[in-house]
């Protein structure tokens, strides 16, 4: 792994639960309590290498029309796994940020996320950011209402300025795992000039290696922003 470029802020979509479960007689839920798992080990390999920030697309605005009892689950996993990966990446100097629309979410689960913050808000070596409730056309509707608000002009700065992951710079790459070729809403505004890596591997699948095959194909790109 020499030479390699490192993107400054990745995101994933985590794709692959559901299948990864059914295709072992499990319940899918059991797929995303596998994918929770799985999520610490490669932000952990993904700070490693230099990714500053990475963005996980770990609930879409659109997932509440899930069963019930998956919504819950998922729910369930991220009250846990959240407090887990604050209390765990602080150590190696990386905050716990979340992204998305907080007034959806459960009381119990907007303070947890809001302790999570308090307590990582110093490590500000890393970032992990975990896009919950997120929509890319909602984040780009909520950004133009802010605008509308304070009174400014519509620019695509200040759109930018007003994202959620302002403060990170836009993703240079972004990773799709589960063998789906879309976005789904994520990242819509600041993926202008991502690059796309999509892989079949399903997400409880997605090890280290498969990390480092697609840094190693980002690497070999060359980005021109529209240029020449
Ligand atoms: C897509 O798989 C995955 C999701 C909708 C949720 C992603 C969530 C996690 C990895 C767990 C919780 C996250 C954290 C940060 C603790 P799918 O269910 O659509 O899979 P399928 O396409 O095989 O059905």
């Amino acid at each position: 792994m020499e030479n390699l470029r490192v993107p400054s802020h990745g995101g994933i979509i985590m794709d692959g639960n559901g299948r990864w479960a059914t295709q072992r007689g499990k319940d899918r839920s059991k797929g995303h309590a596998e994918g929770s798992k799985n999520v610490e080990k490669i932000a952990t390999h993904a700070f490693k290498l230099g990714v500053k920030t990475l963005t996980l697309y770990a609930f879409s605005s659109e997932n509440w029309s899930r069963p019930q009892t998956e919504v819950n689950e998922l729910m369930r996993l991220l009250k846990v796994y959240l407090k887990k990966f604050a209390k765990k990446f602080a150590t190696k100097k990386a905050r716990l940020v979340v992204s998305g629309d907080r007034k959806g979410l459960s009381s119990e689960l907007v303070e947890v996320i809001e302790q999570c913050e308090k307590m990582s808000e110093d490590c500000v070596e890393y970032t992990l950011n975990i896009a919950l409730n997120y929509g890319g056309r909602q984040e780009i509707v909520r950004a133009v209402n802010t605008l509308i608000e304070k009174g400014e002009e519509i620019t695509v700065d200040g759109i930018s300025s007003n994202l959620y992951t302002a403060p990170f710079g836009e993703p240079d790459l972004i990773i799709r795992t589960g063998g789906e070729y879309r976005l789904s809403n994520f990242l819509l505004f600041q993926g202008a000039y991502s690059e796309l890596y999509f892989t079949d591997v399903l997400w409880p699948d997605f090890s280290e290696s498969q990390f480092d095959l697609a840094i190693e194909n980002y690497s070999r790109r060359q980005r021109r922003f529209g240029g020449v």
